[in-house]
């Protein structure tokens, strides 16, 4: 979303973008020197679970431009979409010909089956009350939970809802009523709701753990920060909601993690501008602003008024990884605080050393951070304790260097640097930004999602550099202005202190005339287990394509277009079954909500309001996805 592209870090740390040219120039003299070898580029990047798995690249040329020709490892067999089909008509989607999408759970559909729904009808809105009892708007990031742990036709699906504008939710620009930011409320947060495959086709389901958490359903609030003063307000009030729930993550214990990202835009004062010149600096360091994102909650709901005294703290209640399970309709949604309160994009969960849960998240925000999280022991034994291993853990920040390496600083209240400026452990997690500032982590060109590749890679998506924004969209030459693809590897299987990266997608080197594989800001990411990277991309695409979702062979640098969206929309969230013959992804906010570019997912008509939804994609000969 485009609140993403502010710069809020003020601190001197050096900038990525800085180590990025200084890396590049050394990646282009290894590119000019023609042809990697298969051993040498496929130890440099792939590691050896790959090679022992026979994947079969040998070479990836180079062309003397220095545009890199990817080489085809066998992983990707599926016939790509090509661009010329894929913008004959952007009102709706396109699918590579293997392949085929239906649409599942837009917008207002009812979560149990039987209620009453929305249909995009340009005229009538949900109410408030209905909204509560239907999936909300801005489909993002998506996890499928299989009956039993195993089905591949039946389970939960957890789907977040990032963002609905007030135009599109409401009609209106503003909320004129607290009926109006209630249903905007609703809209965001989180769907749970069961779904089940019939005679081919996907469905909603009956089940009592089918719920909604929106923005104001009671959570509970655990680990570090829970009870600290700084969450505590004058009203009493409980904790409530979750907004902005953008990338995700899931858990080996069958939980589901959603992301609070831009929780600062539903915050605004009463006061007006007279607001700005008060406020903290780390309110400052989080984006809020007398109006927000103009959602105008503020006025109707004074939980959401940064000036009123009673409700001071409800700000720090929100920029947390929420953990819910989805099995279990009574439980509630709890906010797990020991990893750090900043915009949230994902977590990538990994098993590290010692049965450890480790989690790598990105801060989405120009010249934010990359962090990671890593649990004080095993997960299992944790577990089997009664402990939440989100609970109890270290909290690190990343620091990459120009030759490669990189360190994790630990964001703890016993390093001599935070204790002067923090009270006690609680105050370094709300103010984890402040925190990561002081130590020098790197700002990042916008990190998005993560995901943990099988050979234990990390991969980032840096979606796009922030001097494109100061140069703006037609500047293609400024550097690296349409994204990246970061590899890490850590020191000590995931609990190391070092790791090392390496760059092994470069968007602008996909835009030559001729390439087909042309992408640009990439923002989701998932590895399946054999090696594949699906690619998500929300902004604007070359050659007139609308965003898509991509699939790519970090060993060969081949890359093939699977599917794209319809106009004006985001592609978000990934997620498949246990047999990964059904993959599920969102078009998020179709046609920006102007029903004159898209219908989607109703028949084209020029008049219906496009709903966000989920996509179901198989394939024809029932393969897995991404084959
Ligand atoms: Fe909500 Fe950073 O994407
Ligand atoms: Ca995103
Ligand atoms: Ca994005």
């Amino acid at each position: 979303m485009p609140h993403d592209n502010e710069v809020l870090n003020r601190s001197s740390n050096r900038p990525f973008e800085d180590i990025l040219k200084a890396s590049l120039s050394r990646r282009n003299v290894l590119k000019r020197s023609a042809v990697l070898s298969a051993a040498g580029f496929m130890g440099a990047f792939v590691g050896e679970s790959l090679l022992a798995k026979g994947v079969a690249a040998a070479t990836r040329q180079v062309s003397a431009g220095g545009t890199l020709l990817a080489q085809t490892s066998g992983l990707l067999q599926f016939a790509a979409v090509k661009i010329a089909d894929a913008v004959v008509d952007t009102a709706v989607p396109s699918i590579s010909d293997d392949y085929e999408y239906q649409a599942l759970i837009p917008w207002g559909t009812s979560i149990q089956p039987g209620g009453k729904e929305y249909d995009g009808n340009p005229n009538t809105r949900p109410t408030a009350a209905e909204q509560a009892n239907q999936v909300g708007i801005g489909h993002d990031g998506i996890w499928f939970f299989g009956k039993n742990g195993l089905s591949s036709t039946e389970g939960m699906l957890c789907v977040n809802h990032e963002f609905g504008r007030n135009s599109h939710v409401l009609g209106k620009d503003a909320p004129e009523t607290l009926e109006d930011v209630r249903l905007t409320q609703h809209a965001h947060g989180e769907t749970v709701v069961a779904i089940k495959k019939t005679n081919g086709k996907w469905d909603r389901g009956a089940s009592p753990n089918s719920r909604r958490i929106h923005g104001n359903t009671e959570v509970e609030v655990s680990g570090p920060v829970a009870g600290h003063p700084l969450l505590q307000n004058a009203a009493n009030n409980v904790p409530q909601g979750t907004v902005n729930n953008c990338g995700n993550g899931y858990t080996p214990w069958g939980t589901y993690l959603t992301c609070e990202e831009n929780f600062n835009g539903y915050f605004g004062s009463t006061e007006g501008e007279a607001f700005n010149e008060k406020r903290t600096p780390e309110q400052e360091r989080y984006g809020f602003d007398f109006d927000g994102f103009g959602y105008g909650w503020e006025k109707f709901d004074e939980r959401f008024n940064l000036s009123n005294p009673n409700y001071a703290n409800e700000q720090h209640r929100f920029g947390w990884i929420v953990e819910i399970d989805p099995e279990d309709g009574s439980k509630k949604a709890v906010k797990r605080t020991a990893m750090g309160r900043f915009k949230h994009e994902g977590f990538a969960f990994a098993t590290g050393a010692g049965g450890r849960a480790v989690g790598y998240m990105g801060d989405d925000q120009r010249f934010d951070y990359c962090y990671k999280f890593v649990s004080q022991t095993s997960w299992r034994s944790m577990l089997a304790r009664g402990l939440s291993p989100l609970d109890y853990g270290k909290l690190y920040v990343a620091r990459f260097n120009e030759d490669g390496t990189g360190k994790w600083l630990e964001l703890t209240i016993n390093n001599p640097k935070l204790r002067k400026n923090f009270k006690d452990q609680g105050e370094v997690l709300v103010f984890a930004r402040v925190a990561a500032d002081i130590l020098g982590a790197t700002p990042m060109d916008r990190p998005e999602w993560t995901t943990v590749a099988p050979d234990g890679a990390v991969f980032w998506a840096l979606t796009n550099n922030s001097r494109r924004t100061e140069t703006g969209p037609a500047s293609p030459l400024a550097p690296n202005p349409d994204g990246h693809i970061l590899r890490m590897v850590d020191s000590n299987n995931h609990v190391g202190t070092n790791f090392t990266w390496t760059i092994p997608f470069i968007a602008e080197e996909t835009h030559a005339d001729g390439d087909e594989t042309t992408f640009s800001d990439p923002d989701a990411l998932w590895a399946d287990p054999d090696g594949r990277l699906f690619i998500g991309t929300d902004g604007g695409q070359q050659k007139g394509l609308n965003n898509q979702l991509l699939v790519a062979d970090p060993a060969t640098g081949e890359i093939r277009r699977l599917f794209t969206g319809v106009s004006g929309d985001e592609i978000t969230g990934c997620a498949v079954t246990p047999d990964r013959k059904a993959l599920f992804t969102n078009t998020q906010h179709p046609g920006n909500g102007d029903p004159t570019r898209t219908n989607f997912p109703a028949p084209t008509d020029g008049v219906t309001i496009p709903r966000d939804s989920t996509v179901v994609i198989t394939k024809k000969n029932g393969g897995i996805v991404g084959s």
